[in-house]
C-alpha cells in the first residue's frame, strides 16, 4: 500500500457510500467543527488540528499526517444502552486496524486504542444538548515526532511503528474506519448485548489484568473482571469486593496478576 501524505477525498467518498465529507488541511478541532456545523451522518476530516482535544480536558497532539476525524451520529434521546456507544466505537476502530493488517492491538477501557502497552489512538464523544446528536471524534497516530512521548505524557506509539515501518495508506485506513463505524452506528439502535460483549472481549486488553487507579481521592487496586450491561468496568478489589466504575484513568500494574 502507498505511504500517502495527502488525502484523496474523492476516493474516500466513492468507497464509503458517498457520505458528506467536510475536509480541511487544518482546523481547530474536527469535533468542534461538527458540533457547530454538522448534520446527522456528516464527517469532518482534517490533516492537522490547531486545538485538538482529548478526554479529561487534555490537548490532543495533532501533527500533519495523523488521522483526525469526526462523525456526527443521531439517536433517540433516551436510548437505554447509550453508555455503550464509546465501547462500540472502540471495537469498530480495532476491526478497521485489523482490516489494514495490524495485529497485537486492542481497546483499553473505556476509549483508548493500544498497541503493545502503548497508546496509538483515542476517542472523544461529545454532545451539545439532549437532542440525541453526538459527535464522535477519532484520533490515530500514523507517525509521531521523536519528542512525542514527552509532549503526550504517557507511552505512545504510531501505526508506522506498530506496522514495522511497512508502507501503510492513511486514506485506506480512513475508508475502513468510516465503513466499520457506519455499520456499527446503523446497528447501534438495536444493539444485541450478547453479540457486542463477545466482540468487546476479543479486543479488551484489560480483562484479567491487575490494575490501579484513583477514584474520588481513594486508591483502587484489583483485577479486571470485564464490563456490565451499562459498560461499567467491573473490578474484583484486592479486599475481595466486586465494584463497578463508569470512568477511571487506569494504569496497568505490570508486576502483578496476569498482566
Ligand atoms: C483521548 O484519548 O483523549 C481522545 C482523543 C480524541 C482525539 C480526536 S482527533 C479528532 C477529534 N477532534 C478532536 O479535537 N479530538 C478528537
Amino acid at each position: 500500500m502507498p505511504n500517502d501524505k495527502t488525502y484523496d477525498i474523492d476516493q474516500i467518498v466513492a468507497s464509503t457510500n458517498g457520505r458528506k465529507i467536510h475536509y480541511f488541511d487544518s482546523v481547530d478541532s474536527t469535533n468542534t467543527w461538527l458540533l457547530k456545523h454538522g448534520q446527522c451522518g456528516d464527517i469532518c476530516i482534517s490533516d492537522t488540528q490547531t486545538s485538538g482535544r482529548g478526554r479529561r480536558g487534555n490537548a490532543w497532539v495533532s501533527p500533519s499526517g495523523n488521522i483526525h476525524f469526526s462523525i456526527c451520529g443521531c439517536f433517540e434521546k433516551n436510548l437505554a444502552h447509550w453508555s455503550l456507544l464509546g465501547l462500540v466505537i472502540g471495537v469498530a476502530i480495532a476491526e478497521a486496524l485489523s482490516d489494514i493488517g495490524l495485529t497485537n492491538h486492542g481497546v483499553k477501557w473505556p476509549n483508548d486504542i493500544f498497541w503493545e502497552q502503548k497508546k496509538m489512538g483515542g476517542i472523544l464523544l461529545e454532545t451539545i444538548d439532549q437532542s440525541g446528536k453526538v459527535v464522535i471524534g477519532i484520533g490515530i497516530n500514523i507517525n509521531l515526532p521523536d519528542n512525542a512521548n514527552k509532549m503526550i505524557g504517557q507511552p505512545s506509539t504510531s501505526l508506522e511503528e506498530a506496522m514495522g515501518h511497512k508502507e501503510t495508506s492513511r486514506n485506506q485506513l480512513v475508508v475502513y474506519l468510516i465503513n466499520r463505524l457506519q455499520k456499527k452506528l446503523n446497528e447501534f439502535k438495536c444493539l444485541n448485548f450478547e453479540q457486542f460483549i463477545k466482540s468487546w472481549q476479543t479486543w479488551d486488553i484489560l480483562q484479567g489484568k491487575h490494575i490501579n487507579f484513583n477514584h474520588q481521592g481513594l486508591k483502587v487496586s484489583g483485577e479486571v473482571m470485564g464490563i456490565d450491561k451499562m459498560g461499567r468496568l467491573e473490578i474484583l478489589t484486592d479486599s475481595g469486593e466486586h465494584r463497578f466504575y463508569s470512568s477511571a484513568d487506569i494504569k496497568i500494574n505490570k508486576n502483578r496478576g496476569h498482566g
